[in-house]
């Protein structure tokens, strides 16, 4: 598969970088976001965005908006898959989520370097949202991109996902918030997302939070989730 673009395709990997992934654990750290269709996730990330200082990525948002970019060679295939409910190759999405935490490291380095030379300079801490969604990508972004420290798993019945999908779809604009396109998102989340779950659940990384609650109460069960890696 040919580099997102040209204008998009990733720089040369850091001289940091191990030989085997694009970023360093110690550089890096890197929590997942998962949950069915209408979890809370996005809602979520902002939050922590605003109360941490993470950098977020969404997965969907990426594609939505390589989508929508004038050129993009991808454009089609990306609308094709997210109306029909099913997971974008994973070459385009790593690939943009590569690029996409390069450029957030390099903007901090920027503003280390405008700080003070001989400021060290802090772990970046980005929340991936939505991904991995299939097995091959999250093995090929563990073994190229970096490895994750944590998963947060937002579990919601499919029932409260439907209400809340339908509710968005009034105003979102989105092409797969309707009834149609939220089935085949459902089912692919069942068959080809919660195998990623489990797998990450047998290294002891996830954490399951009940996203059916209010915001609120969502947002104190993450913060007592991801504690142990803030210290
Ligand atoms: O996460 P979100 O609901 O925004 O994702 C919308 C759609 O984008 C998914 O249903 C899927 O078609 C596509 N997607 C993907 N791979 C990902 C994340 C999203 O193909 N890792
Ligand atoms: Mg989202």
């Amino acid at each position: 598969m040919p580099a997102v673009t040209s204008s998009t395709a990733a720089s040369p990997s850091s001289s940091h970088a191990t030989s085997s992934s694009a970023f360093d654990p110690k550089e890096v750290t890197v929590i997942f976001v998962l949950g069915g269709p209408g979890a809370g996730k996005g809602t979520q990330c902002a939050r922590l965005v605003e109360k941490h200082g993470f950098v977020h990525l969404s997965a969907g948002d990426l594609l939505r908006a390589e989508q929508d970019r004038e050129g993009s060679e991808f454009g089609e295939m990306i609308k094709t898959y997210i109306k029909e409910g099913q997971i974008v190759p994973m070459e385009v999405t790593i690939k943009l989520l590569e690029n996409a935490m390069r450029a957030a490291m390099s903007s901090q380095a920027g503003e280390a370097k405008e700080a003070s030379a001989t400021t060290a300079i802090p772990a970046r801490r980005f929340l991936i949202d939505g991904f991995p969604r299939q097995m091959d990508q999250a093995i090929k972004f563990d073994e190229s991109v970096c490895p994750s420290k944590l998963v947060l798993f937002l579990v919601c019945p499919e029932e409260t996902l439907l209400q809340r999908l339908l509710e968005r779809g009034k105003t979102s604009g989105r092409a797969d918030d309707n009834r149609e396109s939220i089935t085949k998102r459902f089912r692919t989340f069942v068959e080809t997302s919660m195998p990623v779950v489990d797998y990450y659940r047998q290294q002891g990384k996830v954490v399951d939070i009940d996203s059916s609650k209010t915001i609120e109460e969502v947002t104190a069960d993450i913060e007592k989730g991801i504690a142990p890696i803030m210290a």
